[in-house]
């Protein structure tokens, strides 16, 4: 059987991160991308020699797209990471990335068509929804095999808070978040719960607020905590758990920014962007969407995730038609 080929674009904070886990779990070989000179040959190096010590297999590879012909390593992928660009300082929003991280991926995008047609991608890259969505525009590509990183890291922080508030353990936290990854994400309470008990019912109103306040600007603390730039630990391993639902097939229920079309953009009423929904993560890609139920104040909230995805698209728009 042929081995597992994995490619992640940038070898930064999540990328090497993300190397890192992926390997640890032996999803696959690891192909590292950056285009600082040195950096991903020895990141990937670096991981690689701790092997003996982890007792995995996966080989760890890095090349500078410095030399844009090194994209030539990406054949034959099987998934494809996207995190080059701009990270957040304080005082950033995600949305403040938008001009300088399209051209990036402008021209990441162009490579991934041009060697690994056929590979399913994540995009991490800020503002992740929108930066999907340009991905998709330029490659042309069957938007099922593209999605982005939004959903499992905030389900993740929120589960945590959650978690830390109960006084439980996190495995028994079913919580998820839908929407842009941005501040106005939404947190869906009325379906959380710990051990199957509605969290409604074992925590007051104004205390749940506050964990969901937390979650929203769940990014934001880490960038003012560490100043230079923004989380990468949780992004990496929500990241792995959306690789390893592609390579394995797990078919995990893991919301990620995915395409709105068909009955399902009637349902959530928005067409044609790529935004933070309820899926089905396999070796195709996004194999199902769910359609949820909004009671009026949800509605609210989506209906204003929605105008800011789409408000970022269109800047896409323009940005491409030039
Ligand atoms: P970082 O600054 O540590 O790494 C970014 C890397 O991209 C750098 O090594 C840089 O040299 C490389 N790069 C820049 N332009 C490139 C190009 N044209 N080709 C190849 N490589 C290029 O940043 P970090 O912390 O790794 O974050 C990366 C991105 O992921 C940021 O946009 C950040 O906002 C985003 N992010 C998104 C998350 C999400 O939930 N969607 C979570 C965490 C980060
Ligand atoms: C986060 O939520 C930077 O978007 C990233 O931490």
């Amino acid at each position: 059987m042929p081995r597992t080929k994995i490619s992640i674009v940038g070898a930064g904070n999540v990328g090497s991160s993300l190397a890192q886990f992926l390997a640890l779990r032996e999803l696959g070989d690891i192909y590292l991308f950056d285009i600082v000179e040195g950096v991903p040959e020895g990141k990937a190096l670096d991981i690689y020699e701790g092997n003996p010590h982890w007792g995995t297999d996966s080989k760890v590879v890095g090349f500078s797209t410095q030399n844009e012909e090194n994209y030539k390593h990406m054949a034959g992928s099987d998934v494809i990471i996207v995190t080059a660009g701009l990270a957040r300082k304080p005082g950033m929003s995600r949305d403040d990335l938008l001009s300088k991280n399209v051209e990036v991926i402008s021209g990441v995008a162009r490579n991934i068509k041009k060697y690994a047609p056929e590979a399913k991608i994540v995009v991490v890259t800020n503002p992740a929804d929108t930066m999907a969505y340009a991905l998709y525009k330029i490659t042309g590509f069957k938007p099922e095999r593209i999605m982005g990183l939004g959903g499992s890291l905030d389900s993740s922080r929120f589960r945590t808070f959650l978690s830390m508030e109960l006084g439980v353990s996190v495995e028994d936290i079913n919580a998820f978040v839908i929407g842009g990854h941005g501040d106005d994400m939404v947190p869906f309470i009325r379906y959380s719960s710990a051990g199957g008990i509605p969290i409604t019912k074992l925590l007051p109103k104004e205390k749940i607020e506050e964990i969901v306040k937390r979650t929203r600007t769940g990014g934001g603390e880490i960038v003012n905590y560490l100043k230079t730039g923004s989380a990468y630990y949780a992004p990496g391993i929500s990241i792995t758990a959306m690789v390893e639902s592609i390579v394995r097939d797990k078919k995990r229920m893991i919301p990620s920014a995915a395409f709105l079309t068909g009955s399902h953009a009637k349902h959530y009423g928005a067409e044609g962007i790529f935004i933070g929904l309820p899926v089905k993560i396999g070796s195709n890609g996004i194999e199902q969407v769910y359609d949820m139920d909004f009671s009026e104040e949800e509605l609210a909230l989506w209906k204003k995730t929605v105008a800011s995805v789409q408000e970022n698209c269109r800047k896409v728009d323009e940005f491409l038609s030039k």
